[in-house]
């Protein structure tokens, strides 16, 4: 049972659990007319301190596709944030108005501080460089819509491992598959954080790589993870300016891969992917975006009790 709770980060729901919400989202993808009032008379709080496009559209859009409503903000500045509030007396007083809550924020652990003040259903939305649980469930139910599920797949994260949340948090996921291995694609300077290796890597012994070269990687991926680099989470702009450019996906390299290797990307790209690999059809990344307005339908049926 999923209703009341809150979804934090990826562990916090069992495989079965999500089995079911990809089952639900399944369904909806299926019949979205069979869903189109289930939410009536609810309401969905967006509180947004960090810049969003899919996320925040994905889940608004999913909650007026269920036939509820929304409130919330995407620039704190226009909330009493900038009157210097604290998480907690915010998330305790739009539990007075909504019946959930999606939270991002710039800290690490600010939606669970906010989880902790409320009986409230809050939902982590990305918390700065640490976790991005929706978007995992949005990259896995693109993956077993394409792949069939996710055993015995060989995995490429590539880019900014170190600051990317959402690498880290598919990370945590998938490790609790049979068989999966991971080949992590960076520059020395942006592996994975020490905690990603230790716990969940070295711990659960899943079998992976740390290469810096992306052309060997290719031949060997069933699905390659993208991600951009993370300009807002550098301290200086020299470093960001020497890194972004280190790995860019295009025609050519795509010549390397498996003829259904699935291009991944929690987007936005920046230069990471060229253009001209949009219209292969290996390139999945829009697809993907689209399925996230689904997974998060089912998600918030899921937390609000209605599935
Ligand atoms: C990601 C994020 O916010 O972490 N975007 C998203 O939610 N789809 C990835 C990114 O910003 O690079």
């Amino acid at each position: 049972m999923l209703k009341g709770r809150s979804f934090l980060e990826p562990m916090d729901f069992s495989t079965e659990e999500l089995e079911e919400l990809f089952v639900l989202a399944d369904k909806i993808i299926q019949e979205p007319e069979h869903y189109t009032k289930v939410c009536e008379g609810k309401l969905l709080a967006t509180l947004f301190y960090e810049p969003s496009t899919r996320t925040r559209f994905s889940f608004e859009a999913a909650m007026l596709r269920l036939g509820g409503q929304v409130i919330g903000f995407s620039e704190p500045n226009s909330s009493s944030v900038s009157k210097g509030e604290s998480i907690s007396d915010t998330i305790r007083t739009v539990a007075c108005y909504a019946d959930m809550a999606v939270m991002r924020h710039p800290k690490e652990g600010a939606p669970k501080v906010a989880a902790a003040s409320t009986d409230m259903p809050v939902v982590n939305a990305g918390d700065g460089g640490h976790q991005h649980p929706t978007q995992t469930l949005t990259d896995l139910l693109t993956i077993r819509k394409e792949k069939g599920g996710f055993d015995n797949i060989v995995v490429g994260l590539c880019g900014d491992l170190k600051f990317g949340r959402t690498v880290h948090s598919l990370i945590k996921a998938l490790s609790r598959y049979e068989n999966v291995s991971f080949i992590l694609i960076s520059p020395e300077e942006l592996r994975i954080p020490e905690y990603v290796r230790k716990e969940i890597l070295c711990r659960n012994k899943i079998p992976f790589e740390e290469v810096e070269n992306m052309q060997e990687a290719l031949p060997k991926l069933d699905v390659l993870y993208m991600t951009r680099v993370q300009r807002e989470r550098f301290f200086n702009e020299e470093d960001y300016v020497r890194l972004k450019d280190r790995y860019i996906l295009d025609g050519s390299k795509m010549k390397l891969a498996k003829q259904d290797m699935m291009v991944l990307h929690p987007l936005p790209r920046v230069n990471e992917i060229a253009t001209e690999v949009d219209s292969d059809p290996r390139a999945l990344y829009f697809k993907q975006a689209k399925y996230g307005m689904y997974i998060r339908m089912a998600l918030i049926m899921g937390l609000l009790g209605i599935a």
